[in-house]
């Protein structure tokens, strides 16, 4: 349990209330001495009590303590995974420009791309979907001649199908990220997505692996992950849980990887369909999922529950991504903030069944949802990303990290030009989002050891909205260093961190922060640098680290000893 410490903000404000009355007994007396200087005071005085009706800008002290000498559970890797959906410019465009194209690309996809995912140490992507994956056949994507269809889930256009397996290895292999597959079981057949495994994995000579060595890639692929299914309760075929439960057993058992490296190592991971929410009827999908998963027998098995969560607030998403204020601040950190109620409701029901947490909570499809950006295809969910989307982000991230023990997968949805996105792209022109920075900035939490954070963080109020002022998660990366990341969640005041760590001699803390001057700064196109990271530092006094944290700020720190 987190130790509550004392919040000590008592001193400065008494220190503050002695100074303003002081000064104020000083001016009366000059006023009424009637002095000339009294009158241009007077006017400064006006001046400066305007000033002084803008938003407070000291520093609120927080405390932090930290015991470095009881480590959590890893904070896997794959809690940073991308998703990737033939959705709008996600993947056409996005990742795939053809070989052919003026814009640098390997093999047809885009150099730029591949080079900012590689520094975000990209560990895996789903795909081909979401909705889309539930109406894609792979056979339509393979091979020297693709077959034109359409995508009907998004938008209505044409599906080239240039983007397919081999393309979708081949992105893989060059940003160095494992594969996350999502087979189609609400239009398609047992039969197809066992053949497409096959296809993937078999090391043999079979007429499918021979069809692969023609496609240029002999060797067999790694799939490191299996979704069967995506939202089979919606989307993907509005089945009851019975209903799924019975396909499930069957994708679980023929769907097979025959890669002989992942054969007792390295085993492909399979992800069933989970909740969407927090209402009965998802509580009773994991319900269902879970107490079948307890009484499996030798011929199905399941090593993941999805759950989706989107911050919306409102259905259809209706708030703009760029142009808000305060308000649309708060409220959509309000509404992101659930999903921590959300990962303990359907994680207890887990631990219902599995209490040896065996099942992964997988949070595959997660991020905010805003209205789609005017002008554009409402079918393409395109969306700018600001400073609320990164602090967004970091909440989230801590949230998993803190349920590490259960969370060991999550997607942001999704990569690129779709939803929450890490880069954005316009033909030859590409930038990188506020979220892109979080995401690099929390690498040194991919794989390190959670260690746990007690914090009285105090609260920020907008109007009928209180939220927890700053959040903290901590972690030990493998060589033994200890990071901390700080989200000041306060858009108007800045904090002040009192760092208390116990087993540890801390000299100085060494990192980066993110802000920008508002709550919708956003990167473009022509101002690709307006969120980006700054270098930050802070010096230990007795062992004492103090971080000053900018308003709406996500700081990440190394602590030197
Ligand atoms: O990410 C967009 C869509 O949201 C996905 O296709 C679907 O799974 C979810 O409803």
């Amino acid at each position: 349990m987190a130790q509550k410490l004392a919040f000590r903000p008592f001193r400065a404000i008494q220190y503050r209330i002695l100074r303003r009355s002081q000064f104020r007994r000083t001016f009366l007396c000059a006023l009424q001495a009637g002095s000339p200087l009294v009158r241009s005071l007077l006017a400064s005085l006006t001046v400066l009590a305007v000033a002084m009706a803008a938003p407070v800008a000291d520093a609120q002290k927080v405390a932090l303590f930290i015991d470095v000498s009881k480590p959590g559970p890893k904070i896997d890797r794959n809690l940073f995974g991308q998703f990737a959906e033939h959705l709008g410019h996600g993947v056409y465009e996005g990742i795939w420009v053809g070989p052919d194209s003026k814009i640098p690309n390997t093999r047809g996809i885009r150099n730029d791309v591949v080079a900012a995912l590689k520094a975000i140490k990209v560990p895996n992507v789903r795909w081909p979907g979401g909705c889309f994956a539930d109406e894609y056949h792979w056979r339509k994507g393979i091979g020297p001649q693709r077959t034109v269809t359409l995508n009907p889930n998004w938008g209505g256009v044409i599906e080239p199908n240039t983007f397919g397996t081999t393309e979708f290895m081949d992105f893989l292999d060059q940003i160095g990220a494992e594969a996350y597959l999502s087979v189609n079981v609400g239009s398609g057949t047992p039969q197809e997505a066992s053949e497409w495994l096959e296809y993937l994995t078999t090391a043999q000579p079979t007429t499918l692996a021979k069809e692969r060595d023609a496609n240029g890639h002999p060797a067999p692929y790694k799939v490191a992950f299996l979704g069967i299914g995506n939202e089979s309760w919606d989307c993907g075929g509005n089945m009851t849980p019975n209903h799924y439960l019975s396909q499930l057993k069957i994708y679980s058992r023929f769907v097979r990887n025959f890669n002989p490296a992942q054969q007792d190592k390295q085993q492909m991971l399979k992800i069933a369909v989970g909740p969407g929410g927090g209402e009965p009827r998802w509580t009773e999908w994991t319900d269902a999922i879970m107490k079948a998963y307890q009484n499996h027998t030798w011929s199905w098995d399941m090593n993941g529950l999805s759950m989706h969560s989107y911050t919306v607030v409102k259905w259809p998403p209706s708030y703009a991504s760029v142009g808000f204020g305060e308000t649309e601040y708060a409220q959509i950190l309000k509404s992101t903030l659930e999903m921590n109620d959300l990962v303990e409701k359907h994680s207890a029901i887990m631990d219902k069944y599995d209490p040896e947490k065996k099942v992964a909570l997988v949070v595959d499809e997660w991020g905010g949802w805003y209205a789609p950006l005017p002008g554009s295809n409402p079918g393409f969910l395109a969306q700018q990303n600001s400073l609320r989307d990164a602090v967004l982000a970091a909440l989230n991230l801590n949230i998993f990290a803190r349920h590490a023990d259960r969370v060991r997968m999550a997607n942001i949805a999704q990569m690129i030009n779709v939803l929450q996105a890490m880069i954005l792209t316009d033909k030859e022109k590409m930038v990188l989002t506020p979220t892109y920075y979080v995401y690099k900035m929390y690498v040194p939490f991919q794989d390190a050891t959670f260690v746990a954070v007690s914090i009285d963080a105090g609260t920020y109020t907008h109007g009928d909205i209180t939220l927890p002022r700053v959040d903290a998660i901590a972690a030990k990366d493998k060589a033994g260093k200890l990071w901390l990341a700080i989200t000041n969640v306060d858009p108007n005041q800045s904090a002040e961190i009192e760092v208390t760590l116990a087993g540890i001699n801390a000299k100085s803390a060494v990192g980066e922060t993110l802000t920008a001057s508002k709550v919708d700064s956003v990167n473009t196109f022509d101002a690709p640098n307006s969120v980006i990271p700054k270098p930050f530092s802070a010096k230990a006094q007795d062992g004492k680290l103090t971080l000053k944290l900018a308003p709406k700020s996500v700081t990440v720190v190394a602590v030197e000893q």
